[in-house]
């Protein structure tokens, strides 16, 4: 790892297919970090369990998350690329730093609220030490900064409670990690209704498009997209959800800015905008899952990538690691 940049973590978990939301939000901006930063990347398969998964579709779902992050521009070569439980410094730090966190203030976070709800038959104690793994994640490797959105800021909050915790309950130990709030992609919503987030759990798939679909489901997906009555395709998130959306995603597919798009859209009806809409993503997702497929077709090359990636995250993870244990007080032989 080189000494003078700052080191930048993030994780994923590897459930469901990923829309073109999370293209946007996430792995199209973990390519464009690698420069700048020691990326430090995992496929979070730790936190997935937390809520029920099949065993084959999950171990699936790793590799295939693996091969689309290559296939998106991670180059293993330039970041640590790994799978969280192929370090089990990850849940060896949780353990210490659970000790270090109250069961009030992990009942009182958002996430575990909104999943004990929608998963009433599981609130299982995984769900609930969620953050505590996550600020592990971020901790053992000395992090400077987590790229966050919304929905996971209150994670990184808790995560430099615990880190400032441990550091005055003994002396400095880890790095106090920001937040970065990626670079203002639009909010890519759901196509059939675009007040909401376009999400990989929606319940109506044909609100979402995944990573992995094909060209005539795209197409046929932003044909049914909701837009209105009044045929005029201006960006008016506020009066015009819809069309506004179709144009963020436009607009963030071909690079146009908005008022080219609105300009080149100009007095034409939505059936031919919609089409052309379905067409611009269709034609950006082709190569990557052609990408993805060839990476994933090459099981020897993945694994090794990842047996690398598990290796390299290691050696920095149980350094952090070995320090808290002193700290704390284990016997070390
Ligand atoms: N909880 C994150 C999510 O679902 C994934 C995650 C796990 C993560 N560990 C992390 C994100 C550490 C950032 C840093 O999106």
């Amino acid at each position: 790892m080189e000494e003078n940049k700052k080191t930048l973590y993030s994780a994923i978990q590897p459930t469901n297919s990923l829309t073109i939301g999370n293209y946007i939000g996430t792995l199209r901006n973990w390519a464009s970090y690698q420069n700048d930063y020691n990326c430090v990347f995992a496929m979070a398969d730790m936190h997935a369990i937390t809520v029920r998964q099949q065993p084959a579709q999950l171990r699936a779902n790793t590799l295939a998350l693996a091969a689309l992050f290559i296939a998106c521009g991670v180059d293993p070569d330039k970041c640590t690329f790994y799978v969280q439980s192929h370090v089990p410094c990850h849940a060896e730090m949780c353990w210490a730093l659970n000790s270090l966190t109250y069961v009030g203030e992990m009942e009182r976070m958002t996430q575990f609220k909104d999943k004990s709800k929608r998963h009433a038959d599981n609130i299982n104690m995984g769900l609930m030490d969620y953050p505590v793994l996550m600020a592990a994640d971020i901790l053992l490797y000395q992090t400077d900064v987590v790229p966050v959105g919304l929905d996971q800021r209150q994670h990184l909050e808790i995560t430099r409670d615990i880190a400032i915790r441990f550091n005055n309950a003994y002396s400095p130990t880890f790095t106090v990690p920001e937040g970065i709030y990626a670079k203002v992609g639009a909010k890519i919503c759901d196509l059939l209704d675009p007040t909401k987030k376009m999400s990989k759990s929606a319940e109506n798939p044909n609100g979402s498009i995944f990573m992995t679909d094909d060209r005539d489901t795209v197409i046929r997906k932003f044909k049914r997209a909701v837009t209105d009555s009044d045929n005029c395709i201006k960006y008016d998130p506020e009066n015009k959800p819809g069309v506004s959306n179709l144009l963020a995603i436009y607009t963030t597919f071909s690079g146009k800015s908005m008022d080219e798009a609105e300009r080149e859209f100009d007095g034409k009806g939505y059936g031919d905008f919609k089409l052309a809409v379905g067409e611009i993503v269709a034609d950006k997702l082709a190569p990557v899952q052609a990408e993805q497929k060839r990476i994933l077709d090459d099981k020897a090359y993945l694994q090794g990538v990842l047996a690398n990636g598990a290796e390299k995250a290691y050696k920095v993870a149980r350094k952090t690691l070995s320090k808290v244990y002193k700290k704390i007080g284990f016997f070390q032989a």
